[in-house]
């Protein structure tokens, strides 16, 4: 960790970089891919996507989409959805006991309809009385950690945010992810990481800084600008998973396992080219996980152009590989385009303007 951060999961965690939770996109495939890119002996913390509290009480856990995981996955953090004791409670039981979480996140973030018509995500950051009590029950109800993610709230009022964040602290937050921007601005617009600084300085938790990492530089300063304990990587990672293998080498971890000897792509070409390799390993493993029985392998290529959308933004002429994935009708129609187009050198950016 860098000079000064704060322990994360009772201090197993030893590398300063996660990844963010994604509806769609977290899923054990993608973890299992970026996890091949975490440098040797480094720990970190590994989300799901959102999981609703109504829903995993009665769910076939470990068989769904969204609760798959690979047996050998450490260090699980998933992410609920809920304001109810007894789904949460039920919930964080079964996360514990059945599927092996070794923490549990809330989500405080959500800006779509449904959550705010259901008074979850987001929502919570309307009333802290009620949020904080929502971090209290899931407490009472497990022996893990517990964590927050929020967002800069409804108002953008520093003021409230940072009282906000005291009363989840309060309430026995272990620590808090702050992607500072406002529900209206969605994912859109520039992140504002003064924010994260302030809430650092006044609260004794540790603090996770998201929003708008898109290079190895970028996480770093994250950390040096706010001080945050951690910085979390969302859609930049699904582009340059690579990331943690980069920030690794700046902190002398060795290479990641299967890659000793061999340095992280660092030019345009270089993560071209191992972009091309990481969605080919991706496709193959969306397709043994998602693309047959029980599931399909529609399933399976919507998943992977979901992949392709979102990260594609960052290699020229990303737009020409989208829509030559949804163009191919099976898994392997899909490699051959990958094949074909990455058979050309293809360059990255380090920034692009992030749009969804
Ligand atoms: C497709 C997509 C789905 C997301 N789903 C969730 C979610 O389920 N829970 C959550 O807390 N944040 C969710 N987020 C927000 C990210 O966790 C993160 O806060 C946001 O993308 C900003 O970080 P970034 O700039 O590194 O992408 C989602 C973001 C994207 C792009």
């Amino acid at each position: 960790m860098t000079q000064n951060a704060r322990p994360i999961l009772n201090g197993q965690v030893n590398f300063p970089v996660c990844m963010a939770p994604m509806v769609g996109l977290t899923h054990v495939a993608f973890r299992r891919l970026v996890r091949e890119y975490l440098p040797a002996g480094a720990v970190t913390i590994w989300p799901t996507e959102m999981l609703n509290s109504r829903r995993i009480p009665s769910e076939n856990l470990n068989t769904t989409p969204e609760t798959l995981r690979s047996p050998d996955e450490t260090h699980l953090v998933p992410q609920i959805l809920g304001n109810e004791e007894t789904p949460i409670a039920l919930s964080v039981q079964r996360l514990e006991e059945e599927w092996g979480a070794q923490g549990i996140d809330i989500n405080m973030g959500c800006p779509v309809k449904k959550a705010l018509s259901h008074n979850y995500g987001v929502a919570l950051m309307g009333d802290s009385d009620y949020a904080a009590e929502v971090v209290r029950m899931t407490v009472r109800n497990t022996t893990l950690p517990v964590s927050v993610k929020l967002r800069a709230g409804h108002q953008n009022d520093l003021v409230y945010l940072i009282e906000f964040i005291k009363k989840l602290e309060s309430a026995g937050a272990s620590w808090v992810t702050l992607h500072p921007r406002t529900t209206e601005q969605k994912r859109r617009g520039t992140a504002d990481w003064s924010q994260i600084r302030s809430v650092r300085e006044v609260v004794k938790i540790p603090i996770i800084g998201n929003g708008d990492v898109q290079v190895a530089d970028d996480a770093f300063k994250l950390m040096d600008v706010t001080g945050c304990d951690m910085a979390m990587v969302g859609r930049a990672l699904t582009a340059r998973p690579w990331l943690l293998w980069q920030v690794g080498e700046r902190l002398g971890f060795d290479a990641p396992s299967g890659r000793e000897g061999h340095r992280a792509p660092a030019t345009a070409a270089e993560e071209g080219a191992e972009y091309g390799r990481s969605l080919k390993r991706l496709l193959g493993l969306t397709e043994e996980v998602f693309g047959r029985a029980p599931f399909s392998m529609d399933l399976g290529l919507r998943k992977f152009r979901f992949h392709v959308r979102t990260s594609s933004p960052w290699l020229q002429f990303g737009h020409d590989l989208y829509a030559r994935t949804t163009k191919a009708k099976t898994f392997s129609e899909v490699g051959h385009a990958l094949d074909e187009f990455f058979g050309r050198e293809q360059l990255m950016t380090g920034r692009t303007e992030l749009r969804q």
